[in-house]
């Protein structure tokens, strides 16, 4: 039996932080109003510079920094966002060039707020079927980009940044342990971003509130979330065979301090054990539940052996839980210094040699393009 591992991981936010006051000169809101809802106290946005791949290669390098991980052994990308940097191609392959990491399989999973929930558990059934050997998963996010920032009820709520982490396949037990995914599409008007096929980019439809910006119905995204953490979090750890209260630590998908509390009654659990990270970062989509996994664990609020469930809710409807039995060592940490110079000089690299494909591409097209010409001279004059 193999097990897919946590061995690596990675956070990146943006250094722009936006306070409720300053978001309070912005639209018809308060302070108050914003940490009595919500818990959101600040929020990191991305600058002109920062997108979902971008934030997301940095996560990831600290990720395989963490993991010892050469990027040329990778064996596989997947990055959860709603967010993505262009409709086509997908922000998981720039991740993977941006990451020199040349051999690995490279998509993008779109489950909004569970998205990284959805793409671990995809990543462990991938490694736990012995198809792959290791994979680096992330959740990413630009929400500011999708935004309405006239829209006082969900421009407050969110913010961007980017979380990785490494699984790789091991012998021995522990990891990911027990995965459940949920979906109800007929509450799909509650929380959406109009942008798509049905929606042909055209200039009318950027107008009049029809533009490709969040729109949600936050009562009915509030209810559901609440139900969805109580039942997922029960049935995670049934299949897990371990009691709701032998959960050390929940690390549920960060949107609202409200429905932490409520999750907590519901499920008769100590509010301490959930975990929250709102307040510094609001919600940050598929990138939330990383984001938090990865403070916890600065915060040493995470130990070898402790079982933690990860928990996403949001668009869709969307919901998933991950029971993870946490395997951190730092004995698993040594590496020699020849295998991390190696490391630093692929990743630095990376770069470079994105610029190389693209320049041997055009090369090839050129010179593809001179033996055309040729042979329709050589046909025109024959000898
Ligand atoms: O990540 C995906 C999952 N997302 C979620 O789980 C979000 C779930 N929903 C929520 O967190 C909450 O429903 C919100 C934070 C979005 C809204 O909180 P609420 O307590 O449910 O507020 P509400 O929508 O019932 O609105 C109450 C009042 C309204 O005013 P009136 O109609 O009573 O006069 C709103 O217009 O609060 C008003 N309001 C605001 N006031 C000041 C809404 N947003 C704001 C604001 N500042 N930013």
């Amino acid at each position: 039996m193999r097990y897919a591992h946590i061995t690596g991981w990675g956070a990146y936010v943006p250094p722009r932080v936006v306070t409720n006051d300053e978001l309070s000169h912005v639209v018809d809101t308060t302070d108050e109003w914003i940490t009595e809802r919500t818990g959101i106290k600040t929020r990191h946005i991305a600058g002109a510079d920062d997108h979902t791949s971008t934030m997301a290669i940095k996560a990831g390098r600290e990720a395989l920094k963490v993991a010892n991980l050469d990027p040329a052994k990778l064996e596989l990308v997947i990055c959860a966002t709603s967010t993505p940097d262009y409709l086509m191609p997908n922000t998981a392959s720039l991740i993977q060039d941006g990451l020199g990491a040349s051999h690995a399989g490279a998509f993008d999973l779109n489950a909004a707020c569970s998205g990284f929930v959805y793409a671990l558990t995809v990543g462990t059934a991938m490694l736990r079927s012995g198809l792959y050997r290791n994979a680096l998963v992330i959740g990413a996010e630009a929400m500011s980009r999708v935004m309405d920032w006239t829209d006082r009820t969900t421009c407050v709520l969110f913010g961007d940044g980017a979380g990785a982490v490494v699984l790789e396949a091991r012998d021995e037990p522990g990891g990911v342990m027990s995965c459940r995914l949920g979906s109800d599409g007929s509450g799909a008007e509650f929380l959406k971003v109009p942008l798509g096929t049905r929606i042909p980019i055209h200039p009318l439809n950027m107008v009049n509130g029809n533009g490709p910006t969040m729109k949600m119905a936050g009562n009915e995204v509030f209810r559901f979330a609440t139900k969805t953490m109580n039942q997922v979090t029960r049935q995670v750890a049934a299949d897990a065979g371990i009691a709701v209260d032998d959960i050390d630590l929940i690390i549920p998908h960060q949107a609202n301090q409200r429905i932490l509390a409520t999750a907590a009654k519901q499920l008769d659990y100590p509010l301490e054990r959930i975990y929250s990270n709102l307040e510094r970062l609001g919600n940050t989509s598929a990138a939330s539940v990383p984001l938090a996994m990865i403070d916890a664990l600065n915060e040493g609020r995470l130990h070898a052996g402790d079982h933690l469930m990860m928990i996403g809710f949001g668009g869709g409807l969307t919901w998933g839980a991950c029971l993870v039995q946490w395997t951190y060592s730092p004995a698993d940490r040594r590496w020699s210094p020849y295998k991390r110079a190696r490391q630093a000089l692929r990743l630095a690299l990376a770069g470079p040699r994105s610029w190389a494909g693209r320049i041997e591409r055009r090369l090839d097209f050129w010179e593809l393009r001179r033996r055309r010409a040729d042979r329709r001279r050589d046909r025109g004059n024959p000898t």
